[in-house]
Order: C-alpha cells, then sequence, then structure tokens
C-alpha cells in the first residue's frame, strides 16, 4: 500500500440552497453544525471530533463536489498519484490547511489531507442531540466504468479490502464492497457507463428505532416524498438501512447494524450471484425503487469545478 489511508472521512455536497439544506440535514436530520462559511456549511456527526465530515456547498446543480479521506503520510501519498500521472492538485479547506485533491483511475474528485482541525466533543451532550442524531460517516456509495481497475486502485493504492462483491450473470463484478477502517464497508461501488457517479453517503446510527425517526421526522415535516427505500435490512453487509433525498436530490443513507472485519487478513470476501439478486440489497426481498435503480449524480471536474457530462 503506498496511500496510506485511515479512513473515509468526510463528503462535499452541493446544494441549490443552503437555507434549505440547513432545515433538511441541521434542523430536521440533527447534524451538528460546525460552522457557516459564506456558501459552505460544516457539518459533522455527534461521535466526530474533527471540524467536518458533511460539507454542503452552493452551488447551480447538485451532485458531488467531492470525497476526502484522510492519510497517515501526506507527501508519500502526493509522490505516488504523481507517479501515476493522475490529475492533480494543491486544495485547502476550511480546518485542513494542506491537502491534495486528485481524479482516481475512474475519474472521481478525491481529496487526501492529514490534519484536521479538532471540534467539540458531543458525545454525551444528550441534551444537544437533535433529529436523527448522525453518528459518524459510514460509507460512500459510488459508480464508475471499470471495477477490475478501480477494485485494483483501491485495494493495491489505497490499503483497502473487498468485504463482499456481487456478479451478473456473466460472472462479471457488478457491485463491490470495500473497508480499509474495519467496519461491513466505506466504499461500495456499481458498474455503469454513467459514471463517474456518486449514488448515496451514509451516516451510521446507533439504532433501528433512529431509521424509524428519520421516516418520522420527515413525515411530520410533510416531505414524504424524500423517503425514497425503507426501512429494510440490506442482505449484503447485513445493515439496517432507510434512503432519503434532500431537496435538489441528493441521497442519504443512515444504516446500523453491520458488522466488524476483526481480523483483515482472515476475512474471505463474500460472493453473490445472480441468483441471490431477489434478497441481495433488501434481504426481505421486497422491490426496490426505480429512482433508487437509475438515479445517481455526476461528480466534479477537479480542475474545472463543473461536473462531468455522461
Ligand atoms: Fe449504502
Amino acid at each position: 500500500m503506498v496511500i496510506d489511508v485511515t479512513r473515509l472521512s468526510h463528503v462535499v455536497i452541493r446544494v441549490s440552497s443552503l437555507e434549505k439544506a440547513k432545515v433538511f440535514y441541521e434542523d430536521l436530520l440533527g447534524f451538528a453544525e460546525s460552522e457557516k462559511d459564506g456558501d459552505t456549511m460544516y457539518l459533522r456527526g455527534i461521535e466526530e471530533v474533527t471540524h467536518h465530515s458533511l460539507v454542503l456547498k452552493k452551488a447551480s446543480s447538485p451532485g458531488l463536489s467531492y470525497l476526502g479521506f484522510r492519510v497517515d503520510n501526506l507527501s508519500k501519498a502526493e509522490k505516488e498519484i504523481e507517479e501515476m500521472g493522475l490529475p492533480r492538485r494543491t486544495h485547502k479547506e476550511k480546518g485542513v490547511e494542506d491537502g491534495i485533491l486528485f481524479q482516481d483511475p475512474a475519474g472521481l474528485p478525491i481529496f487526501l489531507y492529514h490534519d484536521m482541525e479538532s471540534a467539540e466533543d458531543v458525545r454525551l451532550k444528550f441534551y444537544a442531540h437533535k433529529g436523527v442524531s448522525p453518528v459518524r460517516i459510514a460509507h460512500v456509495n459510488l459508480v464508475v466504468d471499470d471495477l477490475q481497475r478501480e477494485r485494483e486502485f483501491f485495494e493495491k493504492k489505497m490499503g483497502f479490502i473487498t468485504t463482499e462483491y456481487f456478479v451478473d450473470d456473466a460472472s462479471n463484478e457488478e457491485v463491490i464492497w470495500l473497508t480499509k477502517r474495519g467496519s461491513s464497508h466505506e466504499v461500495a461501488m456499481s458498474r455503469s457507463r454513467r459514471s463517474p457517479g456518486f449514488h448515496h453517503e451514509t451516516y451510521y446510527v446507533y439504532d433501528v428505532h433512529s431509521i424509524i425517526r428519520a421516516a418520522d421526522i420527515l413525515a411530520s415535516y410533510e416531505m414524504w416524498d424524500s423517503i425514497e427505500r425503507g426501512p429494510g435490512r440490506h442482505g449484503v453487509t447485513q445493515g439496517l438501512y432507510i434512503y432519503l433525498r434532500d431537496q435538489d436530490k441528493n441521497r442519504i443513507e443512515f444504516f446500523t447494524a453491520d458488522y466488524e472485519v476483526l481480523d483483515r487478513d482472515k476475512w474471505k470476501p463474500i460472493r453473490w450471484d445472480a441468483t441471490q439478486r431477489r434478497y441481495r440489497s433488501d434481504y426481505w426481498g421486497r422491490a426496490i425503487p426505480e429512482s433508487w435503480l437509475k438515479e445517481w449524480m455526476p461528480v466534479e471536474d477537479i480542475v474545472t469545478g463543473e461536473l462531468k457530462g455522461w
């Protein structure tokens, strides 16, 4: 491993209205606000003691600005990106003085950094927990054109392991799940020509009640259309889930009760094939909404800051 990632750290999401996004993410779902600075808002979960894990950036259309990963050694990572000849530039954020933004082999925008400013620890300040009380960022779900190349990049260069994978009728990989930190997954990737794409980010919550509470809160605010899928249980990763859409159709998942990989060297990736399609994504065998299957967001070009077309 040459880019020694420690974990998935944050996502920067494009929203058309910061005011509406604040209502959805902070007032209703209960993300903790670290800072608001002009057209950008910095949020975090209740267990996160660094400045941000969810950044909302005002933009003309929705999508992913970039993903953030923490690395142990930034200069080593920088050298490797340079040697691979991947498009890159230096970049800083509020709370992060030093980092590199690059485009991975699939064209996904990725930010690497080592040090982020600390934030107040609010875990035990129960009076301050609101809404769903998102705990911490759990994973991102991405769409790429070439899964094998991407799997190789994440495994060999970024130090991830594959926990599960799904193959189609022709035994070609269709979806893969990878982790570095040791949860069921920190990154999931599907194969599509409509790529690079961003499907959703996911926050861990402590229990199934928090998942139901997400639906109750949005329903009581008459945001029924924002409740897209679930509650349910995934076959893959075993997690309990619900998927929500914000006012711009950006998708967020709340998730709990997945497993931990205790020994990376002992883990044998779990194979799912096409005969298990019925209960792979929803263990209870229920149909998946068309919107969930067919809609995902474009990602930004790291040089122009514009969304890439498909
Ligand atoms: Fe997910």
